[in-house]
């Protein structure tokens, strides 16, 4: 089977079964993507599927739908996604595990939602979790990125 991770297609020979976040990271090396619960309850392994995001630990390479963008296909280090500028200015990460998952997570909500309330970023949100706490400096990262334009295009 055939899938285009950030802009790149492969040829995967797979289990059509495995989950994607074995694919990503055991047969691809796209080691960015973290395994957290590997039930999707914690949203470490958060990439998007065509612009949603979704929790790659449960989602099985057959059922994937389209064009795959993990972190490391949202922005660059040269050119990071106004998520990404403002983690960086909020000085988010703790450990940093979870914060992949969280990035991702919120560029899927402010697509749809570009100037998110604390009820819309709390529910969008509330299924990334943060061993270390982050979660004051996740909202105040989410609202400098939506004030900045949001979708970082
Ligand atoms: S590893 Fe997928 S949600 Fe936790
Ligand atoms: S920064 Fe450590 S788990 Fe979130």
């Amino acid at each position: 089977m055939q899938i285009t991770v950030d802009g790149t297609s492969f040829d995967v020979d797979a289990e059509q079964d495995m989950p994607l976040l074995w694919v990503l990271r055991d047969e691809l090396g796209v080691t960015c993507v973290k395994y957290g619960c590997g039930i999707a309850q914690c949203g470490a392994c958060t990439v998007h599927v065509d612009g949603t995001a979704v929790r790659s630990c449960q989602l099985a390479l057959s059922d994937v739908w389209g064009e795959i963008t993990t972190i490391q296909g949202l922005g660059s280090p040269d050119a990071p996604h106004v998520l990404q500028q403002a983690w960086i200015d909020h000085q988010v990460a703790q450990c940093g595990y979870c914060q992949n998952g969280q990035i991702m997570q919120a560029a899927d909500l402010l697509q749809s939602v570009p100037n998110p309330t604390d009820q819309d970023i709390d529910d969008a949100m509330s299924g990334n979790l943060c061993r270390c706490g982050t979660y004051p400096r996740i909202k105040a990262a989410i609202k400098t990125a939506a004030l900045a334009g949001g979708k970082g295009e």
